[in-house]
């Protein structure tokens, strides 16, 4: 390979990044509004037939009703924990992003598999299933700004780049990423991980004396490789804006970890000063999700996945207090489901993740229609070639 340098492409801001402030609020009202009042947020939404518009969320929650009834067991829901509660109610299996793969490539029956969720968690469950199984996303805008921050290509040339350099990396891989870099990844004798595993992904890899490049969460990979004791001057920030990353040849052959400058934009939000305030002014035991940024996660009582924290809370007891560092529509749900604790999310702007918040339970609506209709909308599929590597990224990642 004769890769001179790495040339920053043309990289701008992601518009889903641009857009996720769109629906913060000050109050926590968070109950859907019919599709055309929720059209004047301003981000992008996929174009929907125009009866889907008007109709009240009672109509539409009937409707979805009544059409998982006529599909019967060729269906199956499954639900991010981020999802609304008009549309989370409808999910036959509920979970985090390992969970839902799991579910995903266990599910054998279910003809279509409508994926409540983001494009990445659709995309990982069409990998997971088999050839005749259909993964439907209900709404295509629904991405990860994090996902949109590490195109594909710009991946694959830093990683080439690095490579050409040293050959002592690993390529690991954020579940929140496109197929093009799982299938990096898997090519590359590496893989891919979730919030729930990235320890035992990283630790892996480490233990045998390889550096690990990491995308394309920062937070996630260096609260990770801290955690395993790799000191935070071993960890350096490939930033894709810059050329070769912003690291000079022996700043790459002395690093132990790489991480991509990506962030995830809802959980960016919180600060070491609402981390304090929940345990100063209303003595609160804190938990956050590790996308958050080190100096929250290092002064919180308790990190991992949202499947992690809503065992840590529902388990905790009666009378407990808990702030929590994480997407809102999973914060109001522990707190409605356990009302014996008092539950509040650290952050007082209430900012829904703007992508997950598409899957407006209209559209839910909208591929049902289609799939009684014998009509397949929405189906996420990754091509042949992308699938093969990217599958042995994932299964490296189930046999954690
Ligand atoms: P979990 O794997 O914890 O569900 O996280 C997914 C995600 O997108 C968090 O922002
Ligand atoms: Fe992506 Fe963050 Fe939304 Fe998760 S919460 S889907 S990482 S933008």
């Amino acid at each position: 390979m004769n890769i001179k340098s790495y040339q920053p492409r043309k990289l701008s801001i992601p518009v889903t990044e641009i857009e996720q402030a769109s629906f913060c609020r000050l109050d926590d009202n968070l109950r859907s509004k019919t599709l055309e009042e929720e059209f004047k947020s301003g981000v992008k939404w996929q174009k929907v037939p125009t009866r889907y518009l008007k109709l009240s969320p009672e109509e539409i929650d009937s409707e979805v009703k009544r059409m998982k009834s006529i599909i019967g067991s060729k269906l199956y829901i499954l639900g991010h924990h981020y999802q609304r509660e008009e549309v989370i109610k409808f999910a036959d299996t509920t979970g985090d992003s390992f969970k839902l793969s799991l579910e995903a490539s266990k599910e054998k029956n279910a003809e279509f598999i409508v994926f409540c969720g983001v494009h990445f968690m659709a995309e990982t469950a069409d990998i997971l299933t088999s050839v005749n199984q259909k993964v439907i996303l209900p709404n295509m805008a629904a991405g990860c700004s994090m996902a949109d921050m590490a195109p594909s290509e710009d991946v694959q040339d830093a990683w080439d780049f690095v490579s050409s350099i040293t050959n002592s990396y690993i390529p690991i891989t954020y579940m929140n990423s496109t197929a093009a870099i799982k299938s990096l990844c898997g090519e590359n004798g590496g893989l891919v991980c979730t919030s729930s595993n990235a320890d035992k992904a990283f630790a892996k890899h480490i233990q045998k004396g390889s550096k690990i490049f990491f995308f394309p969460d920062q937070h996630l990979g260096r609260n990770t490789a801290l955690s395993l004791g790799i000191n935070l001057d071993e960890i350096k920030v490939w930033n894709p804006f810059k050329l070769n990353g912003g690291l000079s040849n022996q700043e790459i052959k002395e690093a132990k970890v790489l991480v991509w400058q990506g962030h995830c934009s809802v959980h960016t939000r919180f600060t070491l000063d609402q981390v304090e305030a929940a345990k100063n002014d209303r003595k609160a035991k804190v938990i956050v999700h590790p996308e958050c940024t080190n100096e929250v996660v290092k002064s919180s009582d308790f990190t991992g996945s949202t499947e992690y924290i809503i065992d840590v809370v529902s388990n905790s007891n009666p009378g407990s207090v808990w702030g929590i560092g994480t997407e809102i529509n999973l914060v109001k749900r522990l707190a409605a489901e356990n009302p014996d604790k008092d539950i509040f999310c650290l952050d007082p702007i209430v900012c829904p993740c703007a992508t997950m918040y598409r899957i407006h339970p209209a559209y839910l609506l909208w591929v049902l229609d289609g799939i009684a209709a014998g009509l397949v909308i929405n189906q996420v599929e990754v091509d042949f070639e992308t699938r093969v590597n990217s599958k042995i990224a994932l299964d490296r990642m189930l046999q954690l």
